[in-house]
């Protein structure tokens, strides 16, 4: 395969130039890293699982109107994808206390929240993507308070829709990440869902059981962290090994 331009090495994907002027291609590596870098490792098959879920849950997203970066799978581990320029936020929604909310505020993990929650950050490594608060992100002009409103509307969107996806096949979606670019189309902008969304920046817990099945098996070293990501893929109905009969849809768990 002729080798493309890389433009940029993240900790879990690569991005190269893409076929077309405004596109690019993602590939998606088996590395994971915890706690800025401090942790690494390799979860094998990662890299296949969350370009499959990603493509899957992004399809399914922009059929109820939001707007993505996705444009097709190209294979097992890359995908075509709009180039857009990356807002420098990661916005996290919670529905469910876990991690640093449970930490910082001494909240049990688990403890339902009365209602969901935005939280931002400021995706800097050399400053470990501090939590911000709005003020901050107008005042340094990171995004506009329109940009911040289509932001929130779209988040809020998304979090309905993929709480309902997966309670769907038995898997509470307890939080989760989401990276939002600009998209330039004919002197107009609009802001697009970016990045990727699978179990490395979701906290997805087994509706029944509580079982994680998400990149904390990594980040605590609980064990069977590439069964959790396949049995995400599997219930998804999207298991890329899997033959023909469980590659027709998800399993509606009762
Ligand atoms: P947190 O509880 O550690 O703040 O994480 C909240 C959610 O955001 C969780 O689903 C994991 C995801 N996340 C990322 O995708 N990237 C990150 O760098 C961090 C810290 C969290």
């Amino acid at each position: 395969m002729a080798r493309r331009r890389q433009l940029y090495e993240g900790k879990a994907k690569i991005l190269f130039e893409g076929p077309e002027p405004g596109t690019l291609v993602q590939y998606f590596k088996d590395d994971a890293t915890a706690f800025n870098a401090k942790k690494k490792g390799t979860i094998t098959g990662k890299g296949v699982l969350n370009n499959r879920i990603s493509e899957y849950l992004m399809t399914r997203l922009a059929e109820i109107g939001i707007p993505t970066h996705f444009i097709r799978r190209l294979n097992m581990r890359e995908q075509l994808i709009r180039e857009v320029e990356i807002i420098p936020l990661e916005v996290v929604v919670r529905n469910v206390a876990a991690g640093s909310l449970s930490q910082r505020l001494g909240i049990t993990e688990g403890q339902r929240l009365p209602r969901s929650i935005i939280e931002y950050y400021y995706k800097n490594d050399a400053l470990n993507d501090p939590m911000v608060a709005e003020e901050h992100i107008t005042c340094f002009g990171w995004a506009s308070t329109q940009d911040l409103d289509d932001i929130v509307a779209l988040t809020l969107r998304v979090n309905d829709f993929l709480t309902g996806l997966f309670l769907g096949v038995g898997i509470t979606l307890v939080d989760f990440k989401l990276e939002f670019g600009r998209l330039w189309e004919n002197e107009e902008m609009r802001i697009v869902l970016a990045d990727e969304i699978s179990p490395d920046n979701c906290r997805l817990w087994d509706a029944k059981t509580g079982e994680k099945m998400d990149k904390d098996r990594f980040r605590r070293d609980l064990g069977k962290v590439e069964e959790g990501y396949q049995e995400v893929a599997r219930r998804l109905g999207i298991l890329p090994e899997a033959g023909p009969r469980d590659m027709t849809g998800p399993e509606v768990m009762q």
